[in-house]
């Protein structure tokens, strides 16, 4: 591949890039004939008629039309599961899960995926699925697209070399990955073993979530998300592509990459964001903020203020609140709540949530920090202190995150993780009834 690992800067701007000069037709989309003989393609990631705001597309210059595959047949989906997530009734506990044990035998990223919960429908476009990936191989002659929905990527161990048609995106533990709905791509593993998350969004794209009073920058800054420029592969040879098209896996045969757009623009494109330059805004008097100040990026449902999915992550930052406890507060929320840790420690939990593990509360189910932290956190001298080594996250989602029958049945479902809680005593003491 004509590869760089060179991007361009900004969120969801109109881009432009070519890896061959003259790939980019001047003044027009689509000429009669192209002057290398690039086939010109259009990507829409939005209806034609979108407002202007929310319209994705991209013109593709390549070397073949995408159209150029055999017919796709049906595939083995593996222990990959999408909405309606109706697999076993969705209990209301509180539930956790180790880490995914990395693969014994060769294992590439879409062989390595495992659906955990998810929600709503693709067919609806509306909902998420959570997949946790564990995978030991690049993928060599296999290409991958997603229609159903864009993929968020949070890895947790290992490199990731997400060779798109758009260009090369590299993404380490500590950043994040989108890939859009449809991208074609192939996901090499440089370092060996790979392990992390996707939340796969079946509705509208993940946008930067609105500020309100804090003003026009802070949270997520737009400058800090990359985009990669165009590179290409010219080769022929067997080849196939992975659809995953209404929950189910296809496949077709190619005789050439088809990641062969040798230039490109518009605004329907990777990116890759590196969460240390998550500006964390948090209180400086009193009382932990509701977490959505943590926000990164926000899928928005039809209901104003309601998400199909927020990104959300809890990074390395000062803690000062006077007279306040510290933690994350005992909470039960109309929202559903899946938690993830890449490294570190989360400041809810001594123990447990282990770095590659998942935790979810849904829709009203208690939560909130054990009996050692809040023990812990109940005495601690409220001196200015930094919380240091720790990236946890949450997808928070409108719909609740029903577990596949595979969350509930493998053998990494933490059943003792309601005893975390249980050490939670009675301190009421009403007054003049003080204990003798
Ligand atoms: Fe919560």
């Amino acid at each position: 591949m004509s590869s760089s690992r060179s991007y361009m800067s900004g969120f969801g701007n109109e881009f432009a890039t070519e890896a061959v000069a003259g790939a980019l037709p001047e003044g027009q989309n689509s000429p009669q004939r192209h002057a290398l003989g690039l086939y010109a393609e259009q990507i829409s990631g939005s209806p034609f008629t979108a407002p202007r705001a929310t319209n994705r597309r991209t013109w593709t210059y390549r070397i073949r039309p995408s159209v150029t595959h055999k017919p796709y047949r049906p595939a083995e989906k593996g222990r990959i599961c999408s909405g309606p997530f109706l697999d076993v009734p969705t209990t209301p506990n509180q539930l956790r899960w180790n880490p995914l044990p990395l693969p014994e035998v060769p294992t590439d990223f879409v062989d390595g995926m495992v659906t955990l919960a998810g929600n709503g429908d693709p067919a609806m476009q509306s909902g998420v699925a959570v997949h946790l990936y564990a995978a030991n191989r690049s993928m060599v002659d296999r290409f991958f697209y997603n229609a159903d929905g864009e993929m968020l990527l949070v890895p947790q161990l290992g490199r990731l070399q997400c060779a798109t048609e758009l260009g090369m995106l590299e993404i380490v533990p500590g950043e994040i990955g989108v890939i859009p709905r449809g991208l074609k791509f192939r996901v090499a593993l440089p370092e060996g073993n790979a392990r992390g998350y996707i939340c796969e969004n079946y509705g509208q794209p993940f946008r930067l979530p609105d500020l309100g009073p804090i003003g026009a920058n802070g949270l997520a800054n737009p400058r800090d998300f990359l985009t990669p420029v165009a590179a290409y592969q010219d080769l022929d040879g067997d080849f196939r592509i992975t659809s995953k098209f209404l929950g189910n896996l296809w496949e077709a045969e190619i005789d050439h990459s088809p990641l062969d757009v040798v230039g490109w623009h518009g605004n329907y494109a990777p990116y890759k964001y590196d969460l240390a330059l998550f500006q964390c805004i948090n209180t400086v008097s009193f009382d932990h903020p509701d977490p959505s100040i943590y926000t990164v990026l926000s899928a928005p449902s039809s209901i104003a203020g309601t998400a199909n999915c927020d990104f959300v992550i809890f990074p390395p930052r000062w803690m000062v609140a006077e007279h306040t406890f510290r933690p994350p507060w005992f909470h039960r929320n109309l929202m559903n709540e899946c938690m993830g840790l890449v490294f570190g420690a989360y400041d809810a939990k001594a123990e447990g949530f282990v770095p590659g593990g998942m935790s979810l509360h849904n829709c009203m189910a208690g939560h909130g920090p054990d009996a050692e932290t809040f023990a812990k956190a109940s005495e601690a001298e409220l001196k200015p202190h930094f919380l240091a080594n720790t990236l946890a996250f949450m997808f928070e989602t409108q719909l609740v995150l029903r577990p596949t029958r595979w969350a509930m049945e493998t053998h990494i479902l933490q059943h003792e993780y309601y005893e975390c809680w249980q050490g939670l005593k009675k301190h009421f003491t009403p007054p003049g009834n003080a204990a003798h």
